[in-house]
């Protein structure tokens, strides 16, 4: 299997086969089936919302790249005559700056600096650009799914339900088919808002938006909450996934340092969630947390600081059915060991085929270790998470 891998990793430098799942179940026998909001997808790697999937050209890359799905830019909800409470949001992207960040212990990262919020241009031509993400989606090729950052009211105040009826709407016209998919972004807001001070109020968001989404839909929909680590403690943050129970996902990431201090924390909440007791600083309620228990809570989709096959399996042995990647499509060429394609080609490549540290190699690392098991003869992605919880 090793050389077999070093052989499939040297050869692929020059280009990726379209269909590697297939290439992998044949020669590997691992299925690498993930989930991502409740749609089966062919493998975990997905594009997460932002910069890289602004427009259809890129989309049509991502395709032709094999990855599993895309999140399209963050769009700032609106009502029908064009007003937007969260206007301050729709800001202008200044030009991105990728860094290396090193991080204690002698680990080198990358971070991503940019001072945008959401999409800036016309709502009009965001459903556009979800009508061409349809497209892809309806022939199998990507599934896309459109972001949007809703209104978000001090606690006495009321939801604007007219931008959540109109935006919800306009994107149900263009989707046409149920389910709509919808990721609701939470992130900006808890990082950097004075509104985000409040933690009764982040709590009422996270119980009370799923619902108006659903409400505000004229066709059945399935809504992702991407949480992003608030100010406060990990203790809080725990408090958050559970008070998403009536999201069908949840999207966890951290605060915008990027790189290894996000990862580390994003994979230590998601422990303590995974196996209760774990924390003897999580009294109580951290007993009902297991999301996928009892929180009702049916998946969790990871993203932070994902360089590697490995850290891909580090969130979902503790409980994630796919994974979303931003600042890894963005590396300089040079640190990519592919030699052509899309960056998107070139990243999947180093993901699934390392040697190393890619998925192939870390899971075929796990059976020998016993630490996961063949069924009908095959490795499956999607066996991590319930294996890493029953060791739990
Ligand atoms: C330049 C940039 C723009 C982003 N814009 C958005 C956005 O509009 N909406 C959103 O939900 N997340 C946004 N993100 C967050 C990413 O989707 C991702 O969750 C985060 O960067 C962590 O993953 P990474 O470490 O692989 O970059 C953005 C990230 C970057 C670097």
């Amino acid at each position: 299997m090793r050389a077999k891998l070093e052989r499939d990793f040297d050869r692929f430098k020059r280009e990726l086969p379209r269909d590697f799942p297939a290439h992998v179940r044949g020669s590997y026998r691992i299925d690498l089936t993930a989930r991502y909001l409740g749609e089966l997808v062919p493998h975990p790697i997905g594009k997460g919302s932002g910069q890289l999937s602004l427009n259809p050209g890129q989309l049509e890359d991502d395709a032709a790249a094999g990855l599993a799905f895309a999140v399209l830019k963050t769009v700032i909800a609106e009502d029908e005559t064009g007003t937007q409470t969260m206007a301050a949001w729709a800001i202008h992207e200044t030009k991105m700056k990728v860094e290396r960040r090193p991080a204690g212990a002698g680990r080198a990262g990358w971070t991503v600096s940019w001072k945008g919020r959401g999409w800036d241009r016309p709502f009009a031509e965001y459903l556009a650009l979800v009508r061409a993400g349809r497209d892809l989606t309806r022939a199998g090729r990507l599934l896309v799914v459109p972001s949007v950052k809703y209104h978000l009211p001090r606690l006495a105040e009321p939801f604007r339900e007219g931008e959540y009826r109109y935006t919800t709407a306009q994107l149900a016209g263009v989707w046409r088919e149920p389910p709509l998919l919808v990721e609701k972004d939470f992130s900006p807001t808890l990082a950097g808002d004075a509104l985000a001070d409040d933690r009764p109020q982040i709590l009422r968001w996270l119980r009370e938006v799923p619902a108006r989404i659903h409400a505000a839909s004229p066709i059945p929909v399935r809504i992702a909450v991407k949480l992003m680590n608030a100010r406060f403690d990990d203790r809080f943050q725990s408090e958050m996934m559970n008070a998403c129970a009536g999201a069908d996902a949840l999207v966890c990431w951290g605060v915008a340092y990027g790189g290894w201090e996000l990862s580390d924390r994003n994979l230590r909440v998601l422990e303590t969630q995974l196996t209760p007791g774990a924390s003897p600083g999580f009294p109580g309620s951290v007993e009902k947390l297991t999301p996928h228990a009892s929180a009702g809570i049916p998946e969790i989709t990871g993203t932070g600081n994902i360089c590697s096959g490995r850290m891909i399996l580090e969130y979902a042995r503790r409980g994630c059915e796919s994974v979303q990647l931003h600042t890894f499509f963005q590396l300089p060429l040079s640190e990519y060991a592919a030699t052509r394609g899309s960056r998107a080609q070139r990243a999947l490549h180093a993901l699934v085929f390392h040697p190393q540290d890619g998925l192939l190699a870390g899971m075929l690392e796990l059976e020998a270790r016993g630490a996961l098991e063949r069924q009908s003869g095959e490795l499956r992605f999607l066996d991590l998470g319930a294996h890493a919880h029953r060791a739990g």
